[in-house]
């Protein structure tokens, strides 16, 4: 063999040797469908000057120039403000790129099943990214569906855990027509990438989330 091919066979062993450490999705009760939750899409845009008005307190006390219409910023200065000088943290403008800060967060996971998750970062914060919940199905969130995100943009490669929640409104029908919903979790390899001003951009290679409990529905 060749050597690229045998480090090529290494790398598949230690790859599907990962694989089996993951745990895999628990068989349905008799005659139940079960669902397959695979992430084909993740993304997440961490900028390191992204506004942050949950742990950053300097983003927290900072005041911008408001100077047009709404989410229009000028320099930050109340002496030359020819609009009104407000806290960034507390208006919920559309636009969280005040003056002097980066692009803002974004974070998308998109699944086979063709649900996909945006979120965008907005001051009076929804979702912490990395820290819980994401804007996952957020119109139905009435449903009950929740799929959280935890993990760390700063390390180049890291673990991310994800955890998914079906929701009683997403319910499954059995055969003998008795309704079932599921959850799961997972940890999965997290890749970030840092540009000059360590803006992170962070991917994760396709992975499963597997179905490790169900609950009846009434
Ligand atoms: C339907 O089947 C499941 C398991 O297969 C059982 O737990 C449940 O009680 C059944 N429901 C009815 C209405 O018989
Ligand atoms: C204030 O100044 C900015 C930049 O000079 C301008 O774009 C904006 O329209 C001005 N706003 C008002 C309310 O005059
Ligand atoms: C990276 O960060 C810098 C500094 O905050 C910002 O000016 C720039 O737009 C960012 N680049 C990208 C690609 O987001
Ligand atoms: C997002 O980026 C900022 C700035 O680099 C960093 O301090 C923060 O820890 C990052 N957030 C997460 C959840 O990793």
């Amino acid at each position: 063999m060749h050597l690229p091919t045998i480090l090529a066979s290494l790398t598949a062993l230690r790859v599907s040797t990962a694989h089996t450490l993951h745990p895999r999705s628990i068989t349905p009760p008799a005659g139940c469908p079960l669902p397959t939750w695979q992430v084909t899409t993740f993304h997440w845009f961490n900028g390191s000057k992204s506004l942050d008005c949950i742990h950053n307190q300097a983003d927290i006390n900072f005041q911008d120039c408001l100077c047009g219409g709404p989410g229009v910023w000028c320099a930050p200065d109340a002496a030359t403000c020819n609009g009104s000088m407000v806290n960034v943290c507390w208006t919920g403008m559309p636009n969280y790129q005040p003056w002097g800060y980066g692009p803002p967060e974004t974070l998308d996971i998109d699944f086979a099943d063709g649900l996909a998750c945006h979120d965008e970062y907005i001051g009076y914060r929804v979702h912490d990214i990395g820290n819980g919940a994401s804007n996952c199905g957020y119109a139905d969130r009435g449903e009950g569906r929740i799929v959280s995100f935890y993990g760390s943009s700063n390390y180049a490669t890291s673990t991310g855990h994800m955890d998914y929640v079906l929701g009683d409104g997403h319910a499954l029908t059995c055969s003998n027509g008795s309704r079932i919903t599921y959850s799961g979790s997972t940890d999965f390899e997290l890749t970030c990438s840092h540009d000059a001003f360590f803006n992170a951009t962070c991917t994760a290679p396709v992975f499963e989330v597997p179905v490790l409990s169900y609950q009846w529905v009434s």
